[in-house]
């Protein structure tokens, strides 16, 4: 084990390189974002993040991944200073997402002999990448590249993990594996590796949530090819630290979660094409949507995938999406389409959607076929022609969750009905006040009637709310986002309540017939409300079914010193 100081060069107070020995001929730069605060939409992140490259040695140089193109002055000087660019070799993209790949031009315009190697697919987008011809080699897993002296790479094709075209790489000589997504988190710090746990535990938990639990079984496929490996001496991730110290244990912890998750019953198969308009982000929040329900998502991109893959994960999922392929792509695409069409059955719910208007394969004679065949139609198709705002991804979220909803249902039945007849009514004595939750993000909105909220602290004064996880509300009440209660008043309540538990469809606006005005923190206040408080999100508890979340509050007005809150009377506990 080699455990070097690194040396750190400052840029700015906020964007910093740090450079370490972590084995034999091994180096890693680690490009510090130490104020980056959303990655993708799915989440905040609380402690930066960071983008690690990595120079492996032998008779032979391999430059493992790059940078964010913020980065390009720094990370190229430093790159320059460990190493002549021009003595680099190969460069292994580990992936094709810009966060690791946003240099990779820089670097083929200083060096063109370069070989980059890479999948068939990482290849195929690199290639949109780099405007430019450049030397390739496509890698398959288990294929080896020798670097010499001991340094002999072998690939593991890693799909989804989180991009469809990720591999990983193993150097059989320092027993890294360099996983580039995988095993990693947002957590910007000096510390090259893992040495505190109990740091990382939130950061690694949150950062798997959002980028693997949605292709659970992926993780499991790629695990049970990394297990095939000699002993895997550190993880070499490329955002936050190394993995060393706590290696069996996190790994340990993604396979447990991945089983736990791909346990679930039901499945949802969601097919689209990566990199095309914005398919990608539309389809992260529908399969954000959907994952709240519990039920697991596959997604697959329909240019990558082999048809026994399509036809399998078809057959065995419970719901199917797929996002229309352009037109442009048909050759490519009509394939597995058409074996998504042949291979659906009547038992399954459906939902698609479409982000280049004109471009797009039409979504009717599809939805038209998918019916016929007596599948069952969650959502309508959803077809976004401008540029996606925060409404576009609450649609969607709001979609992936009917769906989910659509498959649930049995169950939640079921569920209800299974709790003992005496618990039940003794539960349902516990009572709470009436309120209603309000929130805005740009321009999407969203409110919840909600009778579990307490509060929980004085200095200073904080709340908290229980929110079933399968909520549209659950979306605006992350770490950082503010909301307001408001607090519905004895003898004038029935009404709100009344158009607050309707159903909505997914969009739609919540307010529309209701009269608001915009608190301080920009969410709706409801004018008949008796009292309205406004919140932040500090922190959140995961329950079972609900998350409880624990806001601050900053501040708030009554309307009538003499009303009275609402009280909730329930007869059961099971339900609302
Ligand atoms: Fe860290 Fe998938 O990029």
């Amino acid at each position: 084990m080699v455990v070097a100081k690194p040396k750190t060069i400052q840029v700015t107070t906020r964007l910093t390189m740090d450079i370490a020995e972590i084995a034999e001929n091994t180096t890693v730069l680690r490009s510090l974002d130490w104020d980056r605060d959303r990655f993708d939409i799915e989440f905040g992140l609380k402690n930066g993040t960071t983008y690690n490259s990595f120079i492996i040695r032998g008779e032979k140089t391999a430059l493992v991944d790059s940078s964010h193109a913020k980065f390009k002055q720094v990370y190229l000087k430093a790159l320059q200073g460990e190493i002549d660019i021009q003595q680099i070799d190969y460069l292994i993209i580990s992936h094709t997402e810009p966060d690791h790949s946003g240099l990779v031009a820089d670097i083929l315009e200083m060096n063109p002999n370069i070989i980059v190697v890479g999948a068939k697919v990482a290849l195929q987008f690199l290639d949109e990448l780099v405007h430019r011809p450049y030397n390739k080699e496509i890698v398959k897993s288990g294929q080896k590249l020798d670097l010499g002296n001991g340094h002999e790479l072998e690939f593991v094709s890693a799909p989804n993990l989180h991009w469809p075209d990720t591999i990983f790489t193993y150097d059989h000589k320092t027993q890294i594996l360099y996983t580039c997504d995988a095993f990693g988190m947002h957590f910007c710090d000096d510390c090259t590796y893992d040495e505190d746990l109990e740091l990382l535990n939130e950061d690694y938990l949150i950062y798997y949530k959002c980028l693997m639990e949605p292709n659970a079984r992926s993780v499991l496929s790629a695990l049970k090819r990394v297990g095939k490996l000699p002993e895997v001496k550190q993880i070499a991730t490329g955002h936050g630290p190394l993995i060393q110290h706590n290696l069996t244990e996190l790994v340990g912890r993604y396979e447990e979660w991945s089983k736990n998750k791909a346990k679930a019953e039901k499945t949802v198969a969601l097919f689209y094409v990566s990199d095309y308009a914005d398919s990608e982000r539309l389809a992260k929040a529908i399969a954000q949507g959907i994952g709240k329900t519990g039920v697991v998502v596959e997604t697959m991109d329909l240019r990558v995938s082999d048809l026994s893959e399509v036809r399998v994960l078809t057959e065995l999922a419970s719901g199917i999406v797929i996002g229309m392929p352009p037109r442009s792509m048909k050759e490519l695409t009509q394939a597995p389409l058409s074996t998504i069409l042949a291979s659906a059955g009547k038992k399954q719910a459906f939902g698609l959607f479409e982000t280049g208007g004109d471009e797009d394969e039409a979504v009717y004679p599809i939805r038209a076929t998918l019916q016929e065949a007596g599948l069952k139609e969650a959502f309508p198709p959803i077809e976004i022609e401008d540029a996606p705002t925060e409404s576009t991804y609450q649609l969607c979220d709001e979609s992936g969750t009917d769906l989910g909803q659509v498959l649930t249902r049995k169950k939640a039945i079921a569920k209800m009905k299974s709790l003992d007849g005496d618990l039940d009514k003794a539960m349902g004595r516990l009572s709470g006040g009436l309120y209603i939750i309000t929130a805005s993000k740009g321009d999407a909105s969203s409110a919840m009637l909600a009778s579990w909220v307490a509060q929980a602290s004085v200095e200073p004064l904080g709340i908290t709310i229980a929110v079933a996880k399968d909520r549209a509300i659950e979306s605006f009440m992350h770490v950082g986002d503010r909301f307001v209660l408001n607090v519905l008043e004895e003898g004038n309540y029935q009404h709100l309540m009344r158009h607050f538990l309707k159903r909505f469809k997914p969009g739609q606006d919540r307010f529309e017939g209701v009269e608001t005005q915009p608190a301080q923190n920009g969410s709706p206040i409801l004018t008949e409300a008796l009292a309205y408080i406004e919140c932040q999100v500090v922190t959140r508890m995961e329950g079972d079914d609900h998350w409880i979340v624990y806001s601050s509050v900053d501040s708030g007005r009554v309307s009538s010193l003499d009303g009275l809150t609402a009280v909730h009377h329930r007869k059961v506990g099971n339900h609302y």
